[in-house]
């Protein structure tokens, strides 16, 4: 019994020293990583709440059962604002995108506004910062302005069943002059380009 007392007692001196002592070095990164944390903390605060920095998109709410029958997406495609400015309301569903096709004049400024009736789903404009999460029941939004004539591929980021692969359509950002022409024969071109595509 007394063996062990002894054993324990002589240790513990040894103990305190192995666990108190901590390396200078150790503690000036431990210093650094705890201003960092705190650095970190603040600029989001300060961005989010001071500087109004928010996450693309989280517009607004819409009901995800009504969705694709009433409201700006029963009609999905573009609008006219006024002088170079537009909206284009797209619904993401399994497993396309309503239209497949935006035409767009160059130079426009367009306010995207993304929803889903069904599941999670992914927008991202190629060669451009477009890039939304689509979440049901909520509207992503993002403005951008098509400076460049040329086809920029639009497609599902997020993996959301068997054919996600095929999510997919294009925005032709097209000359003033295409661009009137494609309105008065609108149904024509799209259907063209449909076919041409496969
Ligand atoms: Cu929709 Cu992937």
């Amino acid at each position: 019994m007394s063996a062990p007392d002894t054993l324990e007692r002589d240790q513990e001196p040894a103990d305190e020293h192995l666990t108190m002592g901590i390396d200078p070095w150790e503690k000036n990164w431990m210093l650094v990583s705890i201003v960092l944390l705190v650095a970190f903390a603040a600029a989001i605060t300060v961005a989010g709440f001071a500087a109004g920095f928010q996450l693309p998109g989280e517009e607004s709410e819409v009901d995800p059962r009504t969705v694709a029958t009433e409201g700006p997406w029963s009609e999905p495609g573009l609008r006219e604002l006024g002088e170079g400015r537009y909206e284009a309301y797209i619904l993401a569903q399994a497993w396309n995108f309503a239209p497949r096709e935006l035409i767009v004049p160059v130079g426009a400024e367009v306010d995207i506004y993304v929803t889903s009736p069904d599941l999670q789903h992914g927008f991202k404009i190629t060669d451009t910062n477009v890039n939304m999460q689509i979440v049901p029941g909520q509207v992503s939004k993002l403005s951008f302005t098509f400076d460049e004539i040329g086809e920029f591929p639009y497609i599902c980021t997020e993996y959301c069943g068997s054919a996600h692969a095929a999510m997919w359509g294009t925005v032709q950002v097209v000359s003033e002059a295409d661009f009137e022409a494609a309105q008065s024969g609108d149904t024509d071109t799209t259907d063209a380009t449909v076919e041409a595509e496969g």
